[in-house]
């Protein structure tokens, strides 16, 4: 902790005291970021015999053998770490990514992040992780370059955002723990990313001007305390969880690059969070040697200078020639050798660990240093590590679809006689089924012709087969007898007389499938979804008085149309993976009650979204100054649901909101202290930081205990949810109206009632102080609020601590 009193003073200068809103919001306190140094040594807490395993492993090594443990070299996977022979270590194998691994044959592809958000489900959360550790491991990764928590979802338009959870950082904090747990389970090693402030893909790499200037990444300029509330939050949930990696991001925060940035890495990360495992650049996200090294950065990835380029790296032998000559101490580089070992036998990863599958064998990035490595390769090629998984793909798409609209019992459909599937996203892919190549990273809006399961770039995965709605559709219908007629080319269907061949018209009723495209590298154009999307619900509905709208969409879309009393229903289907269609047959026939729940806001217009914005003009875009890039978050704590609910705004569908087959009622909220000492004092009693920081920010402090009914005729699940009001604190920004601080997926029979637990911990209770540098609870009143979305809510209360 002695570093924050040498740096106190520039702490306090630096990140702000300045307020978060407009009015005050002064960006020269963010221009740069204050040092924290010396780097934290790990001292293996919770993993102490692991950490005496990477001790003994780290006495063997030579001074090149060192520098090699944190450069990344050619190899079978996308990130290598080369094989030490001589002491029987086999290298690491990191392979991407947050919903599959990505480029391997004969493996699941989950629903994306997103949709597991939307899910609010624990149970199927960790059953994810726990699948996916399964499959990686099975194909000899020893690390997944996920999950992903930044982007936290700051910018609607955000390309990557569907890769992460939600916008929230408490439900993104749960599904992430609940990810790591379940992965790390099987002795895979996780990797959470991308550590801090990626909340857009516009530059978020330096560009070159024609002249030859670098252009440097986009600075996300974050104030100390929108830093822990929000963006921050979820990153200590996950080294709680016991993450053995973090990914440092590509852009700059305040200034200093994500992966040599010293008060993120060794002040927030390594010190106050605690974290014991290491942290690698993102691909070409380094820009130094030593200064990164002692900034925090412990693996250079993929061992090159720049995203995809071969040539030397800042790390490998340069940390040599900076250990000889005095300019990096040997302790730094030791330190960071444990970092990275220490999980690695925590896991037993040095046990018993599978071999590289060779079909995964894609070649990775070609670094030069080493030049040629040699891994050992399993014998069979193409390991089918599917096992039994379509089944928890097919319950989380489900349970990741949000029912939005329901008017006039469309849903579920009765044996109708006659449907329409309508839209380009309905129908089966003809471009392949790998989004991570050409065909469908043409432009902003990928492929014109099939559905959408996932995302693309290198969050996205192989398809090994996919359930397309149309098809889904015709088999069920089969059952009843039923016409299935289908348009899927969205042109024609823009037009008036698109919907001219369907007979007998109008038909009972019309699903109408729209998409949405968001790749990494590229934010969205719009919030709309694609190819003509608003056109093609008008034309549909002055054919069709039950138009179902299903989307399937790599982030939120605006719906203008979600008032047409022709639009009879909505589904949010988001990105569900291989088992798209069944998913949605098993909700449209009522074989599933919907229980999917926003985890984000859908406003009424794009315009709403202004208020945090993707940071990008013509002028940057031909900029000559290299610092030019400058994302100011002076919304600070205000985003999405938070900023909607302090200006009082309207919106479409709020954040939590998701309807059911039946009806659910919550009653009977009692809130008590549970922590036992009747003086709770305003800041944690002080402790031995352990992952996750320190461990009495997580006590229990307060129960709430409410009562949820069915009150419905039919069963199903439905997602309470727990809201606090904190205290405002003066001269400070805005405190959220609302924060999500607690939610359970309860499962119920018609009539049946249950009695749920909300447990609220310190760190739930509390605000960042900058002043003190410390979580606070504040004195006054905290207000709860449980209900069935962040505007319904059925009972309140409130307590005082202090
Ligand atoms: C860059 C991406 O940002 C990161 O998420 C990914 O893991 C690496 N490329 C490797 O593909």
């Amino acid at each position: 902790m002695h570093h924050h009193l040498n740096t106190i003073a520039v702490t306090l200068a630096a990140i702000g005291l300045a307020g978060a809103q407009n009015s005050s919001w002064n960006h020269n306190l963010f221009t740069s970021s204050p040092p924290v140094y010396p780097s934290p040594e790990t001292a293996g807490t919770g993993w102490e015999a692991a950490l005496a395993q990477a001790e003994a492993f780290l006495a063997n090594l030579t001074l090149e053998e060192k520098a090699g443990m944190v450069t990344g070299c050619s190899g079978p996977c996308v990130g290598n770490i080369a094989p030490i022979e001589r002491l029987g270590f086999d290298g690491l194998c990191l392979q991407d990514g947050p919903l599959a691994i990505r480029q391997a044959t004969y493996a699941s592809v989950f629903p994306a992040g997103l949709t597991t958000a939307a899910s609010w489900d624990k149970g199927l959360m960790y059953t994810r992780g726990l699948y996916m550790g399964q499959e990686f491991k099975g194909k000899g990764a020893n690390v997944a370059l996920g999950p992903v928590v930044g982007p936290l979802g700051r910018n609607a338009r955000g390309g990557r955002n569907w890769e992460g959870f939600s916008p929230d950082p408490f439900l993104t904090g749960i599904a992430v723990e609940q990810t790591i747990w379940g992965m790390q389970s099987t002795g895979l090693q996780a990797c959470v990313k991308h550590y801090i402030g990626n909340e857009q893909e516009t530059q978020r790499n330096p560009s070159i001007t024609k002249n030859g200037t670098t252009i440097e990444a986009v600075s996300s300029n974050i104030d100390d305390r929108t830093m822990h509330e929000l963006y921050s939050w979820p990153f200590a949930n996950a080294v709680r969880s016991g993450v053995a990696s973090v990914m440092c991001s590509y852009n700059r925060v305040n200034g200093s690059y994500s992966c040599e940035n010293s008060k993120t890495l060794n002040g927030i990360l390594k010190e106050e969070f605690g974290f014991q495992g290491y942290v690698m650049s993102d691909w070409g996200g380094t820009h130094s040697g030593v200064p990164s090294i002692n900034a925090g950065l412990d693996m250079d990835m993929p061992g090159t200078i720049g995203f995809f380029v071969s040539d030397n790296s800042y790390f490998g032998s340069n940390i040599t020639t900076a250990v000889n000559n005095g300019s990096l101490s040997e302790a730094r580089l030791d330190d960071m050798i444990k970092r990275i070992m220490t999980p690695y036998f925590h896991l037993k990863q040095n046990t018993d660990y599978p071999s590289i599958d060779p079909s995964g064998a894609i070649g990775g990035f070609f670094s030069v240093e080493p030049t040629t490595v040699q891994f050992p390769l399993g014998t069979v090629a193409n390991v089918d590590v599917r096992a039994n998984h379509a089944t928890l793909i097919r319950e989380l798409g489900s349970a990741g679809t949000v029912l939005l609209k329901n008017v006039n019992n469309a849903l579920p459909l009765k044996a109708p006689k006659n449907i329409a599937v309508l839209g380009n996203d309905a129908g089966d892919l003809i471009n392949g089924e790998y989004f991570d190549s050409s065909p469908y990273s043409q432009n902003a809006f990928g492929f014109e012709y099939g559905t959408l399961p996932v995302g693309g770039g290198s969050g996205t995965g192989r398809m090994s087969y996919l359930v397309d709605p149309l098809t889904a559709i015709k088999a069920r219908a089969a059952q009843d007898g039923s016409l299935v007629q289908w348009i899927l080319n969205n042109t024609l269907l823009s037009t008036p007389s698109g919907l001219s061949s369907l007979a007998p018209s109008p038909p009972d009723v019309c699903l109408v499938f729209l998409k949405t495209w968001a790749q990494e590298g590229l934010d969205r154009s719009t919030l709309l979804a694609d190819w003509n999307s608003t056109a093609v619900v008008e034309s549909v509905t002055s054919v069709c008085n039950n138009t179902i709208v299903v989307t399937h969409s790599g982030g939120l879309n605006v719906m203008p149309w979600a008032n047409n009393p022709n639009v009879t229903a909505i589904l949010a289907a988001h990105l569900p993976g291989t088992e798209s269609g069944n998913s949605l047959v098993d909700i449209l026939y009522g074989d599933v009650n919907p229980s999917g729940r926003l985890p984000y806001t859908i406003a009424k217009t794009q315009e709403d979204y202004s208020f945090a914005d993707i940071t990008n003009s013509t002028a940057l875009a031909t900029t000559t100054n290299p610092n030019a890039w400058q994302s100011d978050f002076e919304e600070g704590l205000l985003i999405d649901y938070r900023h909607f609910d302090y200006y009082n705004q309207s919106v479409q569908y709020e954040f939590g909101f998701g309807l059911s087959y039946s009806t659910f009622d919550i009653s009977s909220l009692s809130v008590s202290n549970v922590y036992g000492g009747s003086n709770i004092t305003s800041t944690p009693p002080p402790a031995k930081i352990i992952p996750g920081g320190n461990p009495t920010l997580w006590d229990v402090l307060y129960r709430a205990t409410v009562t949820v009914s069915n009150t419905g005729d039919i069963a199903g699940a439905t997602v309470p949810q727990l809201y606090l009001s904190l205290p405002q604190i003066p001269s400070e920004d805005p405190t959220p109206l609302h924060v999500l601080r607690g939610f359970e997926k309860v499962s119920l029979q018609p009539g049946q009632s249950t009695v749920v637990n909300f447990d609220l911990t310190r760190r739930d209770l509390s605000y960042w102080s900058v002043f003190q540098q410390e979580w606070i609870i504040a004195a006054g009143e905290i207000g709860v609020s449980v209900g069935l979305s962040s505007r319904d809510f059925k009972a309140t209360s409130s307590f005082r601590v202090l």
